[in-house]
Formats: C-alpha cells, sequence, structure tokens
C-alpha cells in the first residue's frame, strides 16, 4: 500500500494541502472527514435531524442502526471520491453547520468508526492515497513510514475558515462563532475514546500558522521524495 496519512485539527489545511499533493504525485485524495459526513447526513435523512444536535443524539443513540445499511457509497468517480447515499452525489450537502453540528455523534460511534475505516483501506488497497483525518496515522494507517500533523492556532485556523467562506460569497457564521465551533471541536476530537486527534509518535509536525500552502507543500514533499 503506498499511503501518506496525513492529520490535524479542524481548519489546519489539510484537506486543501491533501488535495493539492495528491494531485502533485497522482494519488487519489481519501477525505476520511467527509465520510463521516455523507454518514451523518444519511443517519439524519433516516431518523430526522432533530431540534437541536443534543435531540439527535438522541434519537441517533436511541435507533442503534447498522452504518453499513444506511446507504452511503464512497467511490472513485473521474479519479476523485465521490461521497454518495444511493446514486446521489452529495458533496455539497454534508457541509452545512446542521451537519457538522451532527457529526459528533457518528464519530463516537465505533461501528461508524470501522466503516470509514475499512472503506479508506479498500481505496488504499485500489490505488496510493493521501489520507486525511484525525486517525489516519495512529488507527486507520500505522504502518505508514509518511506521516504528518498539521497544527495551527484557533485563531488562525478560524481566520483562513472565515476567508474561505467570504471567497465563496458569503459567511453564514461571523469571525467569533466559527472560532467558537473550531475550539469546540478541537476538544471533541482529542478526547474522543477512540480514534482521537493525537499526532502519532512517528508523524513529522508542521506548523502551518505562517506558512503558505505552497510552503506546507514543499516540505512535505521534500520528506516523501525519497521514498516513491
Ligand atoms: O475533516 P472534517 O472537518 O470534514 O471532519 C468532520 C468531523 O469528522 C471532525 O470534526 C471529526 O469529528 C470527524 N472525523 C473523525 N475522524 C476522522 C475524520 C473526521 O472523527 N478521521
Amino acid at each position: 500500500m503506498k499511503v501518506i496519512a496525513l492529520d490535524g485539527p479542524a481548519g489546519s489545511g489539510k484537506s486543501t494541502i491533501a488535495g493539492m499533493l495528491a494531485e502533485k504525485i497522482g494519488f487519489l485524495h481519501a477525505d476520511s472527514g467527509a465520510i463521516y459526513r455523507t454518514l451523518t447526513l444519511a443517519s439524519m435523512q433516516k431518523l430526522g435531524a432533530g431540534n437541536s444536535p443534543q435531540d439527535f443524539g438522541e434519537l441517533f443513540q436511541k435507533a442503534v442502526l447498522d452504518p453499513d445499511q444506511l446507504g452511503i457509497q464512497v467511490v472513485l468517480a473521474d479519479g476523485k471520491q465521490s461521497n454518495r447515499i444511493g446514486q446521489a452525489d452529495v458533496g455539497r450537502e454534508i457541509r452545512t453547520p446542521e451537519v457538522t453540528s451532527r457529526i459528533r455523534f457518528i464519530a463516537d460511534n465505533v461501528p461508524c468508526r470501522n466503516t470509514v475505516n475499512r472503506l479508506l483501506r479498500e481505496f488504499a488497497e485500489q490505488t496510493g492515497v493521501v489520507a486525511d483525518g484525525r486517525d489516519m496515522g495512529t488507527v486507520v494507517f500505522p504502518d505508514t513510514p509518511n506521516k504528518f500533523f498539521l497544527e495551527a492556532s484557533v485563531e488562525v485556523r478560524a481566520r483562513r475558515r472565515y476567508e474561505e467562506m467570504l471567497g465563496q460569497g458569503s459567511s453564514s457564521q461571523s469571525l467569533a462563532e466559527i472560532e467558537r465551533d473550531i475550539a469546540r471541536r478541537d476538544q471533541e476530537d482529542r478526547s474522543r475514546a477512540v480514534g482521537a486527534l493525537r499526532k502519532a509518535d512517528d508523524a513529522i509536525l508542521i506548523d502551518t500558522s505562517d506558512l503558505s500552502r505552497d510552503g506546507v507543500l514543499s516540505r512535505i514533499l521534500a520528506h516523501i521524495q525519497y521514498r516513491f
């Protein structure tokens, strides 16, 4: 298997960097967060979204769903990962704040984590992958020698996300709201009993706060060049 594991907290830039890196070296960008999002949306469609995330969490915990029966498919389409419910690509629908605020129940659920991990490993058997997430280096691909952990302060990450949203037209959240959301997700992601956000001991740490995207990319390339 040829795998590059790229982990880090929300907004650390790993998804963008994973996409750039995958394109550069001809690998598939495997986005694990997108699979958690797709499972969350499929659960919301099945059970209802509830009036609040907490409400949804109670519905989800009572229902004891089998993640393999939710009709999600993660397939390769035109060399990219397509996240589907039934036949429909839900790549846009999975990025709403409504979905994001409900993911934690799915991400804390061990059967859901096992499903995501299996789908990622199946990808890696078919092609070289740049896998981005929270536990790629620690749990899903512990044997790969290519592990990176991206960091940046909460303030920097919130500003990036805010500017990204403005760049797409407008932001539905203020900078302060985004910062609060990111801090809350950090706390949830780091304290999860299984698959918590953690740097693998053998991962290379890159602080992206003062680096451009190209700067981060060239650091990663410098480390992996001699291996491929
Ligand atoms: O990367 P992204 O922000 O799309 O991930 C959404 C959420 O999915 C994260 O906040 C985290 O709770 C969960 N996740 C996870 N393990 C991964 C990737 C994402 O628990 N490997």
